[in-house]
């Protein structure tokens, strides 16, 4: 093999791998347009792209999946920490040394009469000293092409990486090909799939699918599961968090990131339309955040990813304009319905639905059908560059200074619109104790209640209970008045009627101006058992047609609920033993003797 590689440890991984996985061609990607076109055209050709129409949907296509590959699978993401604490009660555990041996085995030969792509990539702004610099090994056309978008890769990231450290990605879709053995539209291995992390040699290995955070090791991989780590052991902050500009009518400017669990609504927040006059939001990421200290002792965040991997069912031009012009052009999109134009559709895109399609299974479709015609968890990937509300500062290597951090998922109970929390570590405690009903992001049931503690259970690489720890040391260790202040919101309330009471989307923007208001001390508040809630009449609803009474029931506070919650939460956190940092449990007893005493 005579492959032109400067970087000696990378050169002998790409060799090792190539041997394992004995693939018929290799090929090192440049990452230029050229490249991208002519993947996609043999993707065109073999059946996986189906081209767009190009004046409607300039250069973009469809792909589908098979039924049994159209999400991230938990159940088969693994930590291989060398001690089974280090991965902690919410991962799945196995001996880094047996994983290797077992991997070893699968990956054998997987890819047999197929081309091994090598991908080096950055995450995060090229040469940024937040970023970090990734090589990823794939057997998938679709995993690269996605990867130019989602990443700085090819050439540039390879010239950055010159002789230093990288994170190696394997990834195998785990079908390897006989002589004249014709391949599959997506091949991939739905009864092997292994997301596998070793987050002490800072290696990924995943095998079998090929679909969104299973395959593109870059994002949940890399930029959550191994940043995580590296994060710990270096004082900064790897979240799944968006990362937003919003600019008062007086033009003043502030940062907030903001975690929700999958599918709860961080593109949509990114890139909002506010319906407040005046009011501007900028988008600097949707889905996830890498924050470091300023030598001015404030938190700047920045965003690795280059693209946006969104949800489409639910995206509209009323709902999210600014996804929609995202996604005019340059586009892939998985996993949703195709028009009888060759343009695409998914539920909710437009007010009416076109009377034919054909569905995400490529099976003809009416409004009569009983199945969706594009599938819940249907994606675009989109260059964040042609977001037109994307923040001037997006690639500022330096990232941008987060002034509020705000925690949310799905509760259509019990949880207010918006609560701001005490201090950092009753902020900490808020994270801490998110929860959120289940959505198709991940395979298994959804709009079950569950913990998804700082929308990371899927995605912290180590004990979640050391993660605790570690946002709790972050706020010891920096000056009080420089810390970003922390905010819990709830978009999805309902009423009696299963009804969603707060109109939610650009009218968000409601919330966004509370909080902004009070990063300036000013915004009217009152003191309440859970948190700081704004005083009745301090939330900005003109122009809104809504009820006092939906307002009332938004923050409304059932005690006898409150405390069911907390007893359930205190059930929860007691699976962490004594990896559960003090600063939690005071924070549960001080939250308990609050309910009691109201
Ligand atoms: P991931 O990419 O999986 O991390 O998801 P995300 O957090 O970026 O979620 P996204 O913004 O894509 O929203 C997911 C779903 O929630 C979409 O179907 C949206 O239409 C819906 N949604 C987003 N914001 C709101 C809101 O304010 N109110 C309501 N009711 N639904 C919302
Ligand atoms: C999520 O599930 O949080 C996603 C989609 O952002 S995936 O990249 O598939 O993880
Ligand atoms: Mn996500």
């Amino acid at each position: 093999m005579t492959l032109e590689l400067k970087n000696a440890k990378l050169k002998k991984w790409v060799e090792d791998m190539a041997e394992l996985c004995q693939p018929d061609s290799i090929y090192l990607c440049d990452g230029s347009r050229e490249e991208y076109n002519r993947l996609a055209s043999q993707m065109v050709a073999s059946g996986l792209f189906t081209p767009l129409n190009p004046s409607l949907r300039p250069n973009s296509f469809l792909a589908r999946s098979t039924l049994d590959d159209v999400a991230r699978v938990e159940e088969r993401t693994f930590i291989c920490s060398h001690r089974p604490e280090d991965a902690g009660p919410t991962n799945h555990w196995r001996d880094p040394k047996e994983m290797r041996t077992f991997l070893s085995g699968l990956f054998k030969g997987s890819m047999k009469g197929r081309t091994l792509y090598i991908i080096p990539f950055s995450m995060g702004p090229l040469g940024s000293s937040i970023a970090q610099i990734g090589v990823q090994i794939t057997d998938s056309p679709y995993v690269v092409c996605n990867m130019h978008t989602m990443t700085r890769m090819g050439n540039p990231a390879l010239e950055v990486l010159s002789d230093g450290f990288f994170v190696p990605c394997l990834h195998s879709v785990g079908v390897p090909l006989e002589k004249g053995q014709k391949d599959s539209t997506w091949p991939c291995n739905p009864d092997n799939k292994y997301i596998v992390q070793f987050p002490e040699e800072r290696e990924i290995w995943s095998y079998g699918s090929g679909y969104g955070g299973n395959a593109l090791l870059g994002k949940k991989c890399l930029a959550l599961r191994i940043a995580s780590v590296m994060a710990r052991d270096d004082g900064w902050m790897a979240e799944h968090m968006l990362i937003m500009g919003v600019t008062n009518p007086q033009g003043q400017k502030k940062y907030f990131a903001a975690a929700f669990p999958s599918a709860c609504g961080k593109t949509n927040l990114a890139m909002m339309t506010p319906t407040l006059p005046g009011w501007k939001v900028e988008t600097v990421g949707d889905d996830i955040a890498w924050m470091k200290f300023g030598k001015d002792g404030r938190l700047y965040a920045i965003n690795p990813e280059a693209g946006f991997f969104g949800v489409a069912p639910g995206t509209s031009l009323k709902s999210n304009p600014n996804a929609m012009y995202s996604i005019a052009r340059n586009t892939i999109f998985t996993n949703v319905a195709l028009t009888p134009e060759q343009d695409v559709w998914w539920e909710g895109m437009t007010p009416e639905t076109p009377p034919h399609l054909i569905d995400w299974l490529n099976q003809p479709w009416t409004p009569q059908s009983k199945k969706k015609a594009a599938h819940p968890n249907s994606r675009f990937t989109a260059p964040a560059s042609q977001c037109p509300a994307i923040d001037p500062d997006w690639e500022n290597p330096n990232g941008v200074p987060i002034s509020a951090i705000i925690f949310g998922g799905r509760r259509s109970t019990v949880v207010p619109l918006v609560n701001e929390a005490f201090s950092w570590q009753h902020g900490t405690f808020l994270g801490a104790g998110t929860t959120s009903e289940t959505t198709a992001a991940a395979a298994g049931a959804v709009g079950q209640l569950r913990h998804d503690p700082f929308a990371m259970l899927p995605f912290c690489g180590y004990n979640m209970g050391d993660y605790f720890g570690h946002w709790l040391s972050i706020g010891k260790n920096a000056n009080p008045t420089k810390l970003p202040k922390i905010y819990y919101v709830n978009w999805f309330r309902k009423d009696d009627e299963g009804k969603f009471l707060w109109p939610g989307f650009g009218e968000n923007s409601r919330v966004l101006r509370w909080i902004f208001e009070r990063c300036e001390g000013s915004g009217a508040a009152h003191k309440t058992p859970i948190g700081v809630l704004p005083a009745p009449g301090a939330i900005d609803i003109n122009g809104l047609n809504i009820s006092e009474e939906s307002m009332k029931a938004l923050f409304a506070i059932d005690i006898d609920k409150w405390q069911k919650e907390v007893e359930e939460m205190s059930n929860y956190f007691s699976i962490f033993k004594d990896k559960l940092p003090q600063g939690i449990s005071e924070e549960l007893n001080a939250l308990k003797a609050r309910l009691k005493a109201s």
